[in-house]
């Protein structure tokens, strides 16, 4: 089998697994890396997502020959001062889209490092939270933004 080649949290990486495995499959089953979710596994929920090349993608809808020469970040390889933030906001409560929020605050921060509420508001759009805990997790966002 070829290797996939890529970066996984800043170091380079060859796969050995089926091109066409999901990448979320790769993370949690072949790499350990089980901070990435699976919730709907069909690009509805936001708990899978990692960073490729800084776009926030859902992991369950990739196929690993999608990341080959590319760069992929999971919520392992994120900088503390956004769990921090949600940390200091109590921002979770069963913390199972925590992963994905995360990523997408970070793919946000990344293009827009002073995001107003609205902004943060539209960048989790699509990131289902069913503890409730939304506006705690968009006060955490604007709090790592004002830490920057
Ligand atoms: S598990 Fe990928 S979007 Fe729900
Ligand atoms: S904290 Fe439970 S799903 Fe968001």
């Amino acid at each position: 089998m070829t290797p996939i080649h890529l970066t996984l949290n800043g170091r380079p990486q060859a796969l050995q697994a089926a091109p066409t495995a999901r990448l979320l499959d790769v993370l949690r089953e072949d790499l350990g890396l089980v901070g990435t979710r699976f919730g709907c596994g069909a690009q509805q929920c936001g708990a899978c997502h990692v960073l490729l090349d800084g776009r926030s993608v859902a992991a369950c809808d990739t196929p690993l020959w999608a990341c080959e020469g590319h760069a992929v970040v999971t919520v392992e390889g994120l900088p503390a001062r956004l769990r921090e933030a949600f940390s200091a906001e109590q921002a979770a409560q069963c913390g199972y889209c925590s992963s994905g929020m995360l990523i997408a605050a970070a793919a946000l921060l990344r293009a827009q490092p002073q995001p107003t509420d609205a902004d943060v508001r539209q960048a989790l759009d699509g990131h289902l939270c069913r503890c409730g805990a939304h506006n705690r997790i968009v006060r955490a966002v604007l709090r790592a933004a004002a830490s920057a």
